[in-house]
């Protein structure tokens, strides 16, 4: 078995909302024949598909991925293919074998062959109902109530057994929800965050399936490339943590969204018609605390809610003027 050469990377996820737009930022990067994207059973777009390789892969099923791995010679990976919270919680046997025997194989895959490097990431669902919901610790009570917050509680800690045990460089963030004009979201608590804008210039009207007042910490595609980007690249010797750092950017609730949207389509009408998601979101903390990630690797947000949602409606607006919405 090789070792891998560390600047073949390999994209787990790579047709999701997240790892296609992670995919072409790591090609432009390394360059494209480097960058390995994969998916399970999403066909890639034409831009995915034409620029570098693509294979079809089922994390669950390790020899799929050890083919693909072995093949390419891959030294990194970005394992970004997980169930998100609300498909989760409708399917939590699916999250469950997705998110933790998924994970498992790639962190087997990448000990075995003694990989470089391996991105997994976390996100704000580790934090549950008892714990502090404003400027969230670093270092605080991680009982999830979702299927999606248990596994990535698991996930987080497994990713550090791997790092002190077997000495596997696993690096990840608690991703706040993320918004952007690429690939929609598939199946989480924040997904209203992105939808309200494609329905704002679709139709002027939205129903948004959270309450007004729920805030929520999110960041802006720009922002969480780059972070994961600056994660990976950071030096070793800085990092008293590995793959648990909080991240933060913004945080807002609907009614500030929508707000924000009105300055620029005033005519623009949103309903509430809070569901089952209202109760993950509700278990969620408001806003983050990540000093470790400033600290540690010199994290620092570019986007606040202003400036995404000028740039949101700007891209989605071209989009839709040229018929491609
Ligand atoms: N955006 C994700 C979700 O809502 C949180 O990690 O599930």
């Amino acid at each position: 078995m090789s070792k891998g050469d560390m600047n073949k990377i390999l994209v787990t996820g790579a047709c999701g909302q997240i790892g296609s737009e992670l995919t072409m930022a790591l090609r432009q990067k390394y360059g494209n024949e480097n960058v390995v994207a994969t998916g399970h059973k999403t066909k890639p777009g034409p831009t995915l598909r034409d620029s570098g390789p693509f294979e079809f892969i089922d994390v669950t099923r390790r020899e799929t991925v050890e083919e693909v791995v072995d093949r390419y010679n891959i030294g990194t990976i970005y394992h970004m293919a997980a169930i998100l919270s609300a498909v989760g919680e409708q399917n939590p046997h699916l999250a469950w074998d997705v998110n933790i025997n998924g994970l498992y194989n790639i962190l087997e895959i990448a000990r075995e062959r003694e990989l470089t490097r391996v991105f997994c990431p976390s996100s704000i669902a580790v934090f549950g109902p008892e714990t502090p919901r404003d400027n969230t610790p670093q270092e605080t009570v991680l009982r999830p109530t979702t299927m999606y917050g248990i596994t990535k509680v698991a996930g987080e800690l497994l990713c550090d057994y791997y790092f002190r045990r077997f000495g596997l460089d696993v690096r990840g963030v608690r991703y706040p929800g993320i918004i952007s004009s690429e690939t929609l979201p598939g199946g989480g608590t924040t997904d209203y965050a992105v939808e309200i804008f494609y329905e704002a210039i679709k139709h002027k009207r939205y129903t948004c399936f959270l309450r007004e007042d729920t805030v929520l910490p999110m960041m802006y595609m720009p922002d969480c490339i780059r972070a994961t980007i600056m994660l990976m690249e950071a030096d070793l010797s800085r990092l008293k943590h590995h793959a648990d750092f909080n991240l933060a950017a913004m945080s807002f609730c609907p009614a500030e969204l929508v707000a924000e949207i009105k300055k620029h389509i005033p005519e623009f009408v949103c309903e509430y018609k809070p569901d089952f998601r209202q109760e993950i979101a509700d278990s969620w903390p408001r806003t983050i605390d990540d000093s470790a990630a400033r600290e540690e690797w010199g994290w620092e947000p570019q986007y606040d809610l202003a400036a995404m949602t000028a740039d949101m409606l700007e891209k989605l607006g071209r989009k839709y003027a040229e018929g491609r919405l």
